[in-house]
């Protein structure tokens, strides 16, 4: 038989290999999380030098009879870069150090991304992929309406605990985004008098941008649950609303991973009402949108996953999608924008200006 001896054999295995390293894809994820709640990050950063596995275990005050589950978690950590080894100064032993992505995860930094991750790994979020292909064969808009019966705004607005869990996600990823783009596209934003972040969350990227803009006058328009009571301040104020009845008037209107929530239909909609709000059409008034532009073929293939994951999440957590270049000049040209420019300031996502 062709599938038991020599390259067919071998083919076998590592397509069974191939096939466990995917079952258990969410092992990284899990350890993670249990990594970033029990202040693993933060532990060894306080340390100031390679912390050891004893050390570790005791500063984070971990029953000693545990220390070897320490250790193979830290292994699998390690295996996947999040922490380094490195040899303890002066002692003949080894200790733990950060990476670049784990320092990226320590709790009291404010571009920290681990709100970004309890949210995502919480089981509100993750239950719904449970019902993927439940969805498949049903009626609801999304998994996750399939999941809990309604969409993630509707159980934001009953739940105060997805609420304030989605809100620190965002505004986490607020100010990472935002200072790299108030650093590299200033010149984005130079000119304008008024701007409206709409689904702004609790204000975070709006704050920024008043604090580097002093002549800029901000309004963050979100649901009533978000932004009901938030305080007003120098520049910058708070409405609640609906995006798809009508969004307040502004020199520029800002959309900050929201298009991606929702279907070509509902982006129409949003994209319109965008328009209509614009004050100074023709004296420089745009939309400016922070988004993913998938490169359909180009790119290192973890890029094109992570791009393939955001994709997949906004299918099950929403009506969204990831769109490439061509799919966002469609939706453009059909609201009725003349022309766009896309600056690639983010990473993975693009800072796109929309002029009508
Ligand atoms: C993915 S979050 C993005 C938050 C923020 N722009 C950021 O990137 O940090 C989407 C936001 O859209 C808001 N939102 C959802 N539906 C909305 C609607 N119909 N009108 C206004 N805001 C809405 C949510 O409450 C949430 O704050």
């Amino acid at each position: 038989m062709a599938l038991v001896n020599g390259e067919g054999s071998n083919e076998m295995v590592q397509a069974q290999a191939h096939i466990w390293n995917h079952i258990f894809n969410f092992i990284n994820s899990m350890s993670l999380k249990c990594a970033i709640q029990l202040g693993v990050p933060d532990a060894i950063h306080n340390h100031g030098q390679p912390i050891t596995l004893s050390e570790l275990v005791a500063a984070l005050s971990i029953p000693p009879a545990k220390t070897q589950a320490v250790y193979r978690l830290m292994r699998m950590l390690v295996h996947s870069g999040f922490f380094a080894i490195h040899e303890v100064l002066h002692q003949d032993q080894e200790g733990y150090v950060l990476t670049p992505s784990s320092r990226l995860l320590l709790k009291g930094k404010p571009t920290s991304v681990s709100p970004f991750l309890l949210a995502m790994l919480d089981p509100i979020l993750l239950t719904p992929w449970n019902f993927l292909s439940a969805w498949f064969m049903g009626s609801e808009l999304c998994p996750f309406e399939t999941a809990h019966g309604g969409t993630i705004w509707d159980y934001a607005g009953k739940d105060s605990v997805l609420n304030n869990f989605l809100n620190e996600a965002m505004a986490s990823d607020a100010r990472l985004a935002m200072s790299v783009v108030v650093r590299e596209c200033k010149e984005i934003f130079e000119g304008l008098t008024s701007l409206v972040d709409v689904g702004g969350g609790t204000g975070t990227a709006a704050k920024i941008l008043v604090e580097t803009f002093p002549h800029l006058k901000c309004t963050v328009f979100d649901l009533p649950h978000v932004v009901s009571t938030l305080q007003v301040s120098n520049n910058l104020d708070y409405i609640g609303g609906d995006m798809f009845n009508s969004i307040p008037p502004a020199d520029a209107i800002l959309l900050k991973w929201i298009l991606h929530d929702w279907s070509d239909d509902e982006c129409l909609k949003i994209l319109k009402q965008c328009k209509e709000a614009i004050l100074s059409k023709d004296k420089g008034g745009k939309v400016i949108i922070i988004d993913m532009v998938v490169e359909d073929k180009k790119g290192k293939h973890e890029s094109i996953e992570t791009q393939l994951f955001f994709d997949m999440m906004m299918m099950t957590l929403a009506t969204g999608r990831e769109r490439n270049e061509k799919e966002w000049k469609k939706l453009f040209l059909e609201a009725g924008f003349s022309h766009y420019k896309i600056t690639p300031v983010l990473g993975l996502r693009s800072l796109i200006e929309v002029y009508p």
